[in-house]
C-alpha cells in the first residue's frame, strides 16, 4: 500500500501547487479541489505570464517585416519545437488548431479525399466523440463503411480480440483513443498501430485524456497521426495534431490558396490563436522543468531553500536554428526531462490512485466502471468513473462542489460508452479525475465528503 509519504518523496507537492494560483480558492470555506482534470487543468503562473506577456509586448500577425510580427514568428517557431520534444516528433511534423475535435473534423475531410465507397473506418466504443463523429460525417460524405470495436463490459478495456477480427484488407483507417476519458483505461496502442498497418490502414490516436498522465512518444508508437489539447496538459485551450511528415506532405488540406503548401502551416487555417501558443510554450517548459528539478532536487521531496527555480537554470533548446540541449549543468535535453516528469507524475498519480480505489469500494453499493486491481494499474489512469445507488451523479457532484470538489457527472462525450453501458439515461457517471496536483489529503477529504453524503 503505498504511503503519502512515497508519493511526496518522488515529487513536492508544495512546490507543484505553489506553481498553479488557481489551486489556492475556497468554495463557502472549503478549498477547493480541482478533480475536474479530464475537462481541463490548471494553467501554472508561467503560462499566465506568458500569454499576457505575449499581448503585451508581441502581439501581431504573423510573417511582417517589422519587431513584433518577428517575435510572433519566433515565438510560434518555438513552441512548435517544444510541441515537437512533447511528442518525440520533427517540428515540421506539428499543427496548431483550436482543439483536438476541429483539428480532427479537417483531417478527417483531408483523409476522406483519397477514400471511395466501399472502404472501410474501424473506430471504438471506449472513445471521445470527438474520434468518432468526424470519422462517421466523412464516410456518410464518401459511402465509407464504419466499424466499431467493443469493450469488455466487466472491466470497461477494449476487445482487442474484436478490434482486430473488424481490421481487413478494406480498413483504411483505425481511430482509437490512448485512454479514455470517462472510465480511465489506457489502450494498448502500440498494438492498435501495428494492427492498423499489417492491415495497410493508416493509425490514428486521440491522446487528449493520455496527455497530463503519461509520455507521449510518437515516434515509438509509430502512429501516423496523434491528437491533444494543450489545455488538458497544464496548457491554455488549444489542440495540437503530430502527422508524419510523409502524410501531410501527402495529403490536400483544404485550405485558402494563398496560404503555403509548405508543411505544418498548410495544415493551420486563418490567423491562430497566437497568444495561447505562447502558452503552450511555457506549459512544456513547466513540465520540462519538472524533471530538471527532479534531478537537481528542486521538485522533490529534498526541498532546497535558496536553489533558484529550475527555469533560471536552464536556457536556450531546439530552436529555430536547431540546437537542442536545456540544463546546462546537467547536459540533459528537454525530452529527456520531459520524460522523467512523467516518471515522477506516474509514480504519484498511481498513489492516489490506489488510495482512492481502496476508500471508494468501502462506500456500500458504490460501483467503479474499469479496472479496480492494483496489479492492473498500468492499464488505467487515475479518472474514475463511478455510480452510487439512490443518487444520480449530478447530485452527487453539485453536493460536492458545494462543499469544494470539483467533478463531473453525465458522459462528457464518450457518448458510445454511456450507452453500452445502460447509464446515459440515468445521468452518465460521476467523474473524479486525479493529475498530478491533487494530494492524498484531498483523496482523503473527498472519501469523507463522499460518505457523509450518501449516509455512509
Ligand atoms: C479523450 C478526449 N478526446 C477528445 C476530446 C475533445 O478535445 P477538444 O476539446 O480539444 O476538442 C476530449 C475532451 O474532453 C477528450 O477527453
Amino acid at each position: 500500500m503505498p504511503t503519502a509519504e512515497k508519493t511526496t518523496a518522488a515529487l513536492d507537492l508544495t512546490y507543484v501547487r505553489s506553481q498553479f494560483p488557481s489551486l489556492a480558492q475556497t468554495v463557502n470555506g472549503h478549498p477547493a479541489a480541482f478533480l475536474d482534470g479530464p475537462g481541463g487543468t490548471q494553467v501554472p503562473q508561467r503560462v499566465i505570464d506568458a500569454i499576457s506577456g505575449y499581448l503585451r509586448r508581441d502581439n501581431a500577425n504573423t510573417g511582417g517585416a517589422y519587431s513584433t510580427s518577428r517575435r510572433t514568428d519566433t515565438m510560434i517557431a518555438e513552441a512548435r519545437a517544444a510541441m515537437a520534444d512533447f511528442l518525440h516528433c520533427g517540428a515540421d511534423e506539428v499543427a496548431f488548431g483550436p482543439n483536438m475535435t476541429t483539428l480532427t473534423f479537417a483531417m478527417s475531410r483531408a483523409i476522406g479525399r483519397d477514400l471511395k465507397p466501399g472502404d472501410e473506418i474501424v473506430v471504438t466504443r471506449l472513445d471521445h466523440d470527438a474520434n468518432v463523429s468526424p470519422w462517421l460525417a466523412m464516410a456518410e460524405d464518401r459511402g465509407i463503411t464504419v466499424r466499431s470495436a467493443e469493450i469488455h463490459d466487466e472491466d470497461c478495456t477494449l476487445d482487442m480480440a474484436d478490434l482486430a477480427s473488424k481490421i481487413n484488407a478494406k480498413t483504411k483507417l483505425v481511430a482509437a483513443g490512448y485512454a479514455s476519458n470517462a472510465v480511465g483505461t489506457i489502450n494498448p496502442v502500440k498494438e492498435i498501430v501495428r494492427l492498423a498497418h499489417a492491415a495497410g490502414a493508416l493509425a490514428y490516436i486521440d491522446a487528449v485524456h493520455y496527455g497530463p498522465h503519461g509520455l507521449i512518444d510518437v515516434a515509438a508508437l509509430d502512429c501516423d497521426f496523434l491528437v491533444c489539447s494543450t489545455y488538458k496538459f497544464f496548457g491554455p485551450h488549444m489542440g495540437v495534431l503530430f502527422g508524419k511528415r510523409e502524410h501531410l506532405k501527402r495529403l490536400r488540406p483544404y485550405k485558402v490558396r494563398p496560404n503555403t503548401n509548405a508543411i505544418p502551416n498548410c495544415w493551420e487555417w486563418g490567423t491562430l490563436n497566437h497568444e495561447c501558443i505562447a502558452g503552450i510554450a511555457a506549459c512544456v517548459e513547466y513540465i520540462a522543468d519538472l524533471g530538471r528539478g527532479l534531478a537537481n532536487g528542486v521538485t522533490n521531496g529534498a526541498t532546497n531553500k535558496g536553489v533558484p527555480h529550475p527555469s533560471r537554470l536552464s536556457k536556450g533548446g531546439n530552436d529555430a536554428a536547431g540546437t537542442s540541449g536545456f540544463n546546462e549543468g546537467g547536459g540533459t535535453d528537454r525530452r529527456a526531462a520531459i520524460e522523467a516528469a512523467y516518471a515522477a507524475i506516474h509514480e504519484h498519480e498511481r498513489a492516489l490512485l490506489e488510495r482512492i480505489i481502496t476508500g471508494l469500494l468501502k462506500i456500500p453499493g458504490l460501483k467503479i466502471y474499469g479496472i479496480t486491481d492494483p496489479a492492473r494499474f498500468h492499464e488505467r489512469c487515475a479518472t474514475l468513473a463511478v455510480r452510487i445507488p439512490g443518487h444520480t451523479p449530478l447530485e452527487l457532484s453539485t453536493k460536492l462542489g458545494d462543499r469544494g470538489f470539483f467533478t463531473w457527472d453525465g458522459n462528457y462525450y464518450a457518448l458510445n460508452l454511456t450507452e453500452h453501458l445502460d447509464v446515459e439515461k440515468s445521468g452518465g457517471f460521476l467523474r473524479i479525475g486525479l493529475v498530478h496536483y491533487n494530494t492524498a489529503d484531498e483523496v482523503d477529504r473527498l472519501l469523507a465528503a463522499l460518505r457523509e453524503i450518501v449516509g455512509a
